[in-house]
């Protein structure tokens, strides 16, 4: 049987220099490639070609933190998919909830982004979750449900990955239970089923750490984790992708 690698997805958010780049290449290069799970960092932009040495080395592969919804043109600020890909890129984030909350993105405005990323041969990670308004007013299962099938309604068939982030997790040290992560990811996959994503793989974000992502890895459902705050301390981001390790 094939074995399904697990991700440990870096997000740098606004963070990083060429220092840390330079101390996270140093870092993968010392534990070398890990089989079984596949590292994935997406800094800003700016540091992107940085990492460019370590690119096909089976060490790490590249991500970008967002992508235009447009291919080319008379978009003043923006990285197209394919600027991205030249880059070295394989994979994008999208719709991760900083960019819904301080930039005003709605599920369609994201779905335009995931259908050009993977016209364009990128995988994006599709970030959903719940507030705690939601959460508290029942209606969390219901808001993910809509977030990711309005989302992924034109890239049927594509490869891509979904990472459930309750709102109210990033950032903060508070992690969802065990029991409703679970829950929420049995809720993401029967969706992508539906939609007819057969190989969707689905990712766990939120206040993740080398102490707790033990329990979250080990959790039914859970392919691999979406790092904030600990993908900024490389020996926080190894030491949790070597217990991706232990479990894969
Ligand atoms: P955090 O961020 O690990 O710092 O909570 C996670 C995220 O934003 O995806």
């Amino acid at each position: 049987m094939e074995t399904r690698t697990k991700y440990i997805v870096g997000n740098w958010k606004m963070n990083g220099d060429y220092a840390l780049v330079m101390r996270m290449i140093a870092a993968l290069r010392a534990v070398g490639p890990l089989p079984g799970v596949t590292p994935v960092i997406c800094p800003p932009f700016t540091l992107l070609h940085a990492f460019s040495e370590l690119l096909g080395m089976g060490h790490l592969a590249l991500g970008a933190q967002n992508c235009s919804d447009v291919a080319e043109g008379t978009r003043t600020g923006d990285i197209s998919p394919a600027m991205l890909r030249e880059q070295g890129c394989k994979y994008v984030i999208l719709g991760h909830s900083e960019r819904r909350q301080h930039r005003g993105y709605t599920n369609e405005h994201i779905a335009a982004k995931v259908t050009l990323a993977c016209g364009s041969g990128l995988v994006p990670i599709l970030c959903v979750g719940e507030t705690i308004e939601q959460r508290q007013n029942g209606v969390a299962q219901a808001a993910v449900q809509e977030q990711v099938a309005t989302a992924l309604d034109h890239a049927r068939g594509q490869e891509i990955i979904v990472s459930y982030e309750p709102v109210w997790a990033i950032g903060t040290g508070q992690v969802a239970e065990i029991r409703d992560i679970a829950e929420m990811h049995d809720v993401i996959l029967s969706q992508c089923e539906r939609m007819g994503f057969h190989n969707v793989h689905i990712l766990y974000g939120g206040s993740v750490n080398p102490l707790n992502v033990g329990d979250i890895m080990a959790t039914p459902g859970v392919d691999g984790v979406l790092l904030g705050r600990a993908a900024i301390e490389p020996d926080q981001f190894i030491a949790i992708a070597k217990q991706a390790q232990n479990l894969a």
